[in-house]
């Protein structure tokens, strides 16, 4: 046993790498389905401008997502789409077109399309000034200091102090400018604007009962062990292909696990960070139901099939999360485990149909949630509404769950993941030649 006072500077180093390691929570219950929720009452206009006009923004058979669904049904006849920004014209003219044959015509019967905000910002009336920013652009275009890729830092110069709402991953530049993302973090926290990042899955109610159980018994996590596999057959965009465009399936698309594990586990430790990866030219990564033409994409810019990386929290937990491109169908094989002293939390299925599974102290068995009608996108959306809104009747009811800051490190945890897997390649090429 340890002497009473290495005891209690244990303790308090027990409680300041929790403190470190505790995120936002919302508790489940707040989080109902788009059906149950009432508009929010109030005459005035809630004034949005949308830049980008794509899947995320308006909905593909891709998946669930269409933010613009969710912005009109939080608020109802008092959404007012100003503007959307998107270069190609004729795909933003396109969507209004069918919006406005629709009952929600009103939202968007005034709408200009802008092929950037700036030309917005000099066309616009102080009437049409915005109350939210929603930025759906590819990644490739935000995230940096640089013209044209600072849509950030542009929202804030002409409209100080506006909320915005950036889709994940924040940026997908080289390795080279992650320092330029924090730097665009810095500036959203100077300017004390209200910014939520679209990491949609920490608003699940499974996620949020993890959550709540691991806040209530005072949990401290061991470990994640996140697992995503990919439905290869179903992505047929060739820039998904190509690391030189999409900076990489873990970057792009593995980074909801790496950050729901962040979520869960707390700060990294960077440097800790290993991985390995299958390549392409490797026998074990051929693939024999590819919707695109690889042979197009520079061999160095091909993906890996798999990447498998381990590394330490800053509370000495540990995380892991392995990313396949190996399935085929349509839908994704997804899971997080979260552990901790007696405690087993198991999320399956985390898109389309969450279940989550815990073994709690006293028992073998695992009891089995399943979480119907729940829609994360809807809530990340109602809570950004609501905390922009300040409604303060009930303080805790409104929370953002993943800031801008937050999914800077999620990107630069995805980055080493990318970086120790490429590392490993050269070196085991090294060790192959050497031999
Ligand atoms: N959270 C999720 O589950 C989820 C799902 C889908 C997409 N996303 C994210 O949303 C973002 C957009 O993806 P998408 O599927 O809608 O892509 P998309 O290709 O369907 O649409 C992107 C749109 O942005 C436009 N655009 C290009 N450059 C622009 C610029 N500089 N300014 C404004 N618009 C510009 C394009 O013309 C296009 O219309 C990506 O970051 C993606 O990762 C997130």
């Amino acid at each position: 046993m340890a002497p009473p006072s290495r005891r209690a500077s244990d303790n308090v180093a027990r409680r300041l790498s929790e403190a470190a390691s505790r995120r936002p929570s919302i508790d489940p219950s707040r989080l109902i389905p788009m059906d149950k929720a009432v508009h929010l009452q109030g005459s005035d206009d809630f004034n949005v401008v949308f830049v980008g006009a794509g899947n995320i923004m308006f909905g593909s058979d891709e998946g669930p997502w269409n933010h613009s669904f969710r912005f009109e049904h939080k608020l109802g006849p008092r959404l007012k789409v100003v503007a959307l920004i998107d270069p190609a014209i004729d795909r933003a003219a396109a969507v209004l077109q069918k919006k406005c044959e629709t009952f929600v015509r009103s939202a968007y019967e005034n709408t200009r399309v802008f092929r950037t905000l700036e030309d917005f910002v000099k066309n616009m009336s102080p009437k049409d000034r915005p109350r939210a920013v929603v930025v759906g652009s590819p990644p490739m275009f935000r995230g940096t200091t640089q013209p044209g890729r600072d849509i950030e830092l542009q929202i804030m110069k002409c409209f100080p102090g506006v909320a915005m709402f950036i889709e994940k991953p924040i940026a997908t530049g080289p390795v080279g400018e992650l320092e330029e993302a924090f730097k665009v973090s810095k500036a959203i926290s100077d300017s004390g604007a209200i910014c939520s990042v679209g990491y949609m899955l920490r608003y699940l109610k499974a996620v949020q009962k993890i959550k709540q159980i691991i806040e209530e018994n005072n949990l401290t996590v061991m470990a994640t062990i996140a697992r995503y596999a990919t439905a290869y057959e179903a992505i047929a965009k060739p820039d998904w292909w190509d690391k030189a465009k999409s900076a990489g399936p873990v970057v792009e698309q593995g980074t909801h696990f790496c950050d729901l594990s962040r979520y869960f586990g707390g700060e990294v430790d960077i440097a800790s960070v290993s991985a390995h990866s299958l390549e392409w030219h490797e026998n074990a990564g051929h693939l024999s139901k590819q919707q695109i033409d690889e042979s197009k994409i520079a061999p160095e810019n091909r993906i890996p099939r798999v990447t498998s990386a381990t590394w330490k929290y800053e509370s000495g937990a540990v995380g892991s999360f392995t990313h396949l491109v190996a399935l085929q169908g349509h839908n994704y094989s997804c899971e997080l485990e979260v552990y901790a002293d007696g405690y087993q939390f198991k999320l399956v299925d985390p898109y389309v149909q969450p279940i989550l599974y815990i073994r709690r102290p006293g028992s073998d068995l695992d009891e089995q949630h399943r979480f119907p009608d729940d829609d994360p996108f809807f809530s990340e959306i109602s809570n950004l509404i609501d905390v922009i809104e300040d409604i303060e009747e009930d303080p805790e009811s409104a929370t953002i769950l993943s800031s801008f800051d937050d999914a800077c490190k999620t990107y630069q945890l995805t980055w080493a993941i990318r970086t120790a897997s490429e590392q490993s390649v050269k070196a085991c090429m090294d060790r192959k030649a050497a031999a």
